[in-house]
């Protein structure tokens, strides 16, 4: 495995590969590896013959009062797993290399990055469709690939790609959970044990939402029930409980029954943003309504 610090480097030996005629996978992270990066990481290499893995806690998608400074760093445990799991070329840019002095052009997903998540975090998905872009410019990957927890983001990078005319396919990979049930991610080791085993309920309570909405209740009942589940969790305080139409993340309608129709499409997601102490974790479930 090769580590490589300079964008143009990268961008260099990716060009001189898709010359040759061989394929690039991307795997965007942050770092702090775990399993659900390595499931990433793993599908890229099945379906690629370099997989490149980026690690870089990019400063413009947090907010002034976020966890930019204590988000974790594990940096030589996360160069192990990418050996471990046979990434080609691992990049660590720095705020120097990839941003420089006068940074000044950044790419906003409009609508998609005002809702949900981007109501308490404004500047969130700005930070994300810029940084993302760089890097599948630099990459110059065929296919990258994105975790479903972060659902929104898998959405707004869809959209972004198809709106940029960016060559890439984006790939979105199943959640990965504990057996307990709470979706793997980096943060969760700001939780502590007692707040660890409380957030497991946030899955118990979308797992009832997807068997309601299967079973054709109505989705306002859904969501009522879904509130009344996650409050039940110590210490929990929603951010939002949203029923969303899956594809386009447009509202679904809450007081129809929930049966598919032209306005109210076949697929469901139930997202949640909800901060346990203070820790906020984002998970969600996807399913069909029953017709
Ligand atoms: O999902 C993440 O870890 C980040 O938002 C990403 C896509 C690597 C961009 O910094």
């Amino acid at each position: 495995m090769k580590i490589i610090k300079l964008p143009g480097q990268l961008q260099k030996i990716c060009f001189d590969l898709i010359k040759k005629g061989k394929t690039v996978g991307l795997v965007p992270t942050m770092g702090a590896l775990h399993a659900g990066h390595i499931s990433l990481i793993k599908k890229s290499v099945s379906q690629n013959d370099f997989t490149v893995v980026s690690v870089y806690v990019n400063p413009i998608q947090f907010g002034p009062n976020e966890d930019f400074n204590k988000y974790p760093r594990p940096i030589e445990n996360d160069i192990k797993i990418c050996k471990e799991n046979k990434v080609d070329f691992l990049f660590l840019p720095t705020n120097e290399t990839l941003y420089g002095k006068n940074f000044s052009t950044y790419v906003n997903v409009e609508n998609l990055s005002q809702i949900m998540c981007g109501v308490t975090r404004p500047i969130h998905f700005r930070g994300v469709a810029t940084v993302v872009t760089k890097l599948l410019n630099i990459a110059q990957a065929d296919r990258a690939y994105f975790g479903m927890k972060d659902y929104q983001q898998y959405i707004i990078i869809k959209k972004m790609v198809e709106d940029l005319n960016i060559r890439t396919k984006i790939i979105g990979c199943p959640i990965v959970r504990e057996k307990t049930g709470i979706a793997l991610s980096s943060r969760n080791t700001y939780l502590s044990a007692e707040a660890k085993a409380e957030a497991n309920g946030i899955y118990r309570a979308l797992c009832e939402a997807k068997k309601e909405i299967a079973a054709g209740k109505k989705l306002d009942a859904v969501k009522k029930n879904l509130e009344k589940n996650i409050l039940k969790i110590k210490d929990a305080k929603i951010d939002y409980v949203e029923l969303r139409n899956a594809d386009t993340l447009e509202p679904v309608f809450l007081s129809k029954p929930s049966k598919p129709s032209a306005k109210n499409d076949k697929k469901v997601l139930a997202a949640v943003a909800v901060k346990v102490g203070n820790v906020r974790l984002i998970d969600n479930i996807v399913e069909r309504l029953k017709s």
